[in-house]
């Protein structure tokens, strides 16, 4: 397919972060996928397409019209400070984004009411009442299935039982329609499991979803076109920044529709049914591709303000270097997966892998070619395998396993240099072998680290193409590189974000060898869980793949089953799983948890059959 611009399909690239609230500053979860897609704009970017990277902030309802009211503030104003907060960072973090929408934008709001008019004149929206949950912190509607202790698991709320006059949006009309698109896989949902569970979801029916609140309830919003009482519930006027931020001549028609959309698993339900029956009903084509990320803690528990435990990308970025952060988060949690983030496992990786295995590497290559020099020699510098393998993890979004890759270069940089001692002899070929290698890994880093990697290229003198990944690197006068990575100290008092606001520590104090405090035994997060796919690993004589149900999400994990089980003895077993533990990648399957089991044949745990999937063993 061409377009005006005679601009292939195939040649030009879009993709969206959510649009974050604006009820407070910045948060490291909104950094996350703003990372994972700068990366993704960056590497289409490498190789050669137009594209464009959209984020930005989504400033209107309730839960921001309550913040503005609690800090005495008109809303706007409150967002305004806000998303200046939220610019600020995104530039600290070098997020190369094309535009930054904001749903306070009077073109975006005029797109919004102009969508709810032609939606209301088709009959797709029509006037009713409707009596459901609604959480403020999600600003979603819940199901009865939702709840866990009637409270809202994500934010231990007890959500609003309302009952309302409303206008509807038939979403029911697309039940049919859309499962087809989810099934065929023409709406591409990732990773499968996210897929399967959305299936599911659908086929248990979806009803009708009201898009407006009475003024008298929530004010901050943007005005219904056809009701003066009314104003449109947030999410409608959300989702549709994605149309309204492609701005400027010809953008719309040139990007539309998204390549890929990213965004954590508590905002998929709604971009996986509401969002593609908007665009059905205003006759717009889907997106690709919606790919849905998991969600870290800190510290092995949820992020929360009351907590303490909220993690300031800010501050962090502060303190080491964005390519630092970059490269952190996207290295220590597999993507699509749940994982765990604290600051120290932070300085471990910037220590350990950016400052002592690439910093130095670059730091002894360039000061001893400044010293000898380089002469060409192009025998084993050949990487195509490598970087073939890269080009797959990054078309799969595994961009844990591309970093791994990058680095796999390095080490074998570090070890052929520690072979061959060239500061012995001064060998310029072998200088020359390592700085080829350097480039190479530098141009692969560039999406990740743009940073050092624009400092690699400036100091052994390439550019950032992907045409030099083949292209022999040219003789010139290096000259020794800038330290690219400080090392750093840890120390609790660098943690302190980590820590709890009253002064409690993080970590409880050492009571002695195999004794676990109250508090340490309060961080183990075990559910209950039930066995719903079992899957053989090859070659291993213990191993089973397995998919667990905790209730409110399914985990793929790894568990040493084989010699006690079948697999068909397995399947619907009730479990219980150890869920807030570091993903491992086990004979490489991603394992995200660990299945209780004792005694000498591994006989599982299994609780009640009355106890709920998800419950928690307290
Ligand atoms: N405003 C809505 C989205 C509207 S999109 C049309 C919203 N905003 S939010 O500020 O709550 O951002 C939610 C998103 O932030 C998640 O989907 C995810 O992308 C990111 N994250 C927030 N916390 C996170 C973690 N702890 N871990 C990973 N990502 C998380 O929902």
């Amino acid at each position: 397919m061409v377009n005006k611009d005679n601009i292939k399909k195939e040649d030009r690239f879009y993709v969206t972060t959510p649009i974050y609230y604006t009820n407070g500053p910045v948060h490291a979860g909104g950094a996350y996928t703003t990372i994972a897609a700068d990366i993704l704009a960056r590497w289409n970017r490498l190789k050669g397409k137009e594209v464009f990277f959209l984020t930005g902030t989504d400033e209107h309802g309730k839960k921001i019209q309550e913040a503005a009211e609690e800090k005495g503030v008109e809303p706007k104003k409150f967002v305004d400070d806000i998303v200046a907060g939220w610019k600020k960072a995104f530039q600290l973090l070098n997020i190369s984004n094309d535009n930054f929408i904001r749903t306070t934008e009077e073109g975006h709001v005029k797109e919004v009411q102009k969508l709810l008019q032609d939606l209301y004149d088709k009959g797709l929206i029509y006037k009713g009442s409707y009596e459901s949950y609604y959480c403020i912190g999600c600003e979603q509607y819940l199901t009865e299935k939702d709840l866990e202790d009637g409270k809202c698991p994500a934010h231990n709320r007890v959500p609003e039982l309302r009952n309302e006059e409303a206008y509807m949006f038939k979403l029911s009309k697309f039940q049919d329609e859309l499962l087809e698109l989810i099934e065929s896989g023409r709406y591409c949902i990732l990773p499968e499991i996210r897929r399967k569970e959305i299936i599911n979801f659908i086929k248990d029916g979806l009803e009708d979803v009201s898009v407006s609140r009475l003024k008298e309830n929530v004010y901050w919003g943007i005005d219904l076109p056809f009701d003066d009482n009314h104003c449109t519930w947030v999410w409608p006027d959300a989702l549709w920044n994605y149309l309204t931020g492609l701005k400027g001549e010809g953008v719309f028609d040139k990007f539309w529709p998204p390549n890929v959309q990213l965004m954590a698993k508590d905002i998929f339900r709604v971009h996986a049914t509401i969002w593609p029956a908007l665009l059905l009903g205003a006759g717009c084509e889907l997106p690709s591709t919606l790919f849905i990320h998991g969600f870290f803690t800190v510290n092995g528990r949820k992020m929360s303000k009351s907590l303490g435990n909220v993690i300031d990308p800010v501050e962090l970025t502060n303190k080491y270097g964005s390519d630092s952060l970059r490269y952190f988060l996207m290295r220590n949690i597999p993507f699509g997966y749940d994982g765990d983030i604290s600051e120290k496992a932070l300085v471990d990786r910037h220590n350990y892998e950016l400052a002592n295995k690439l910093g130095n590497l670059v730091s002894r290559v360039s000061s001893l070619a400044e010293k000898y020099g380089l002469e060409k020699n192009t025998k084993d510098t050949d990487l195509s395998m490598k970087v073939e393998r890269v080009e797959e993890f990054m078309n799969n979004y595994q961009f844990d396993k591309v970093l791994n890759e990058i680095f796999s270069i390095v080490d074998d940089c570090n070890e052929y240099i520690d072979e061959k001692k060239p500061w012995e002899d001064g060998n310029k070929k072998v200088l020359y072998i390592v700085a080829s290698k350097i480039k190479v890994a530098a141009i692969l880093l560039w999406p990740f680290m743009p940073n050092s990697s624009e400092e690699i290229a400036r100091t052994f003198n390439f550019e950032i193409k992907l045409e030099n990944l083949k292209k022999p690197l040219e003789i010139s006068q290096v000259k020794k590189a800038k330290i690219l990575f400080e090392k750093k100290e840890f120390s609790e008092d660098s943690g302190k974000i980590e820590r709890k606001k009253n002064g409690e520590e993080k970590d409880s104090k050492d009571k002695g060898e195999g004794v676990v405090d109250f508090k340490s035994w309060q961080k183990l997060d075990l559910r209950v869980a039930k066995i719903v796919e079992v899957e053989d690993v090859e070659n291993s004589e213990k191993l089973f793949k397995l998919v667990v149900d905790i209730g409110r999400e399914k985990r793929q994990l790894v568990a040493g089953l084989k010699e006690s089980y079948d697999i068909e003895e397995l399947k619907g077993k009730k479990c219980i799983v150890f869920v807030n533990l570091e993903p491992a990648e086990i004979m490489g399957i991603k394992s995200e948890g660990m299945i209780l089991a004792a005694g000498k044949n591994s006989r599982l745990l299994e609780p009640d059959e009355g106890i709920g999937l998800g419950s928690k063993i307290e």
